[in-house]
């Protein structure tokens, strides 16, 4: 996801320095160009040679340094960079970029950069909480900054308290969101439902079906990465939602639809990817029911049809966007249930094709509009969800272009 991107990955002298090596390893792997700098006291935790043999780049650590590629490097390497960030980031650190002091080649590149900044902080508890380095965070997150809070835990002097270094797949999330996509999608609210439904029948037994929750993650990952708000309603799955998005979970479809519906009049795009039954149980019974000889039926009632709701109750401007996962004739079913239920789009596959449905990380989809209809090749559903958010946001433009063109 960081393919052609260069990001500058600081390194101060924190007893964490060695966990930057982590994240310098993790950056590697989403394909980002990796320049480490360091400054003079993170060379006593960490070699530099540990960093130039992950990234395949010279790690930078004095201004005055003349064997290297670029020219007036801090100025040129700011100019280069995609993202700066500096993980770990000591209070001393934090102080100095705080306040324009740039006496080292990590502070005065950091000075040169007008691209996006993080700071991790790492650091004891006492040295975080001391006002003058909230306050000095709290002038870098004025003058742009992303600081990512420190988690809590037992720190290396042995106290237990805020200060710890994240995750470094944490950090990572931070900078994907940063810099992985374009925002074509940032100020537009998102609300995505995912994973199936569970109809109780008594206190053990529920009926469901087989959706993974795979399609309606990949698309909150993707519109959160393009700068939407983004809600992800979920009925159960095994997945970890994405970060950065607002999570509400639900069991059963009368639950996702008080979910989506209590929520739809402050979205722009609401995507429907869960699957939802259609019947549920019409009596719980209290207790567990117990077998008994013969036959067993069960009563089922209607569920409430939260897509039909939001198609009779949609805001002007609102995009819809419902799938359809069939078994046969596809595109005719998809086309009716996109008129029935007033939709923009919808998404169709047939669960029999290979590498499309439930459960797979690929699928076979096709897009189908009020005016036009995309058969896409096999591709991954984070490939398939991008489709689906460009398919939108053209559906998004050509209303406001016609919603322009009529107000002329
Ligand atoms: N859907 C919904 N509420 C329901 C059932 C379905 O919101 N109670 C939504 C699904 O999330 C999906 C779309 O409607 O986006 C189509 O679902 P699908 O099960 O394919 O269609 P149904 O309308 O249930 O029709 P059928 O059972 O005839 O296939």
């Amino acid at each position: 996801m960081l393919k052609g991107k260069t990001v500058i990955l600081g390194v101060t002298g924190s007893i964490a320095a060695y966990k930057a090596a982590n994240l310098a390893s993790l950056l590697m792997k989403q394909h980002a160009k990796v320049q480490v700098i360091m400054t003079g006291n993170a060379v006593n935790f960490i070699n530099p040679i540990t960093f130039e043999e992950l990234t395949g780049q010279k790690c930078l650590t004095d201004t005055f340094d003349r064997n290297f590629e670029f020219k007036v490097e801090h100025i040129a390497l700011a100019k280069a960079a995609d993202l700066a960030i500096v993980a770990p980031a000591t209070a001393n650190v934090l102080a100095k970029l705080a306040h324009g002091i740039a006496d080292d080649m990590l502070t005065t590149t950091l000075l040169a950069c007008t691209c996006p900044k993080l700071a991790a902080p790492a650091m004891n508890t006492r040295m975080y909480e001391n006002p003058v380095t909230q306050d000095n965070i709290k002038q870098l997150k004025h003058y742009g900054y992303t600081v990512i809070e420190p988690a809590m835990g037992r720190l290396a002097c042995g106290d237990i308290g805020r200060g710890k270094f994240p995750d470094e797949k944490i950090i990572l999330d931070y900078i994907l969101r940063e810099v992985a996509l374009p925002k074509d999608m940032a100020g537009k609210k998102v609300l995505i439902t995912a994973g199936p439904t569970q109809e109780d029948i008594d206190p053990v037994r529920y009926i469901t079906n087989h959706s993974s929750g795979k399609m309606g993650y990949a698309l909150a990952k993707m519109a959160m990465l393009r700068g939407a708000e983004v809600t992800l309603v979920s009925g159960p799955t095994a997945l970890t939602p994405p970060p950065f998005v607002i999570v509400v979970p639900i069991s059963s479809a009368r639950e996702l639809f008080e979910a989506v519906t209590s929520r739809s009049q402050k979205q722009d795009i609401i995507i429907k990817a869960a699957a939802v039954a259609d019947y549920r149980p019409a009596e719980v019974s209290a207790e567990k029911v117990h077998k008994k000889d013969g036959e067993l039926s069960l009563e089922l009632e209607r569920t409430e049809d939260t897509l039909q709701y939001l198609g009779q109750h949609k805001k002007p401007g609102q995009l819809l966007c419902g799938f359809a996962m069939e078994t046969s004739d596809m595109e005719e079913r998809a086309k009716a249930k996109l008129q029935k239920k007033n939709l923009d789009l919808i998404v169709g596959n047939n669960v029999k094709v290979a590498g499309a449905g439930f459960g797979t990380d690929t699928n076979v989809v096709t897009l189908i509009t009020k005016t036009d209809c995309s058969r896409l090749e096999i591709m991954s559903k984070e490939e398939v969800a991008m489709a689906i958010l460009d398919k939108l946001s053209l559906i998004l433009k050509a209303d406001r272009t016609s919603a322009f063109a009529g107000g002329e």
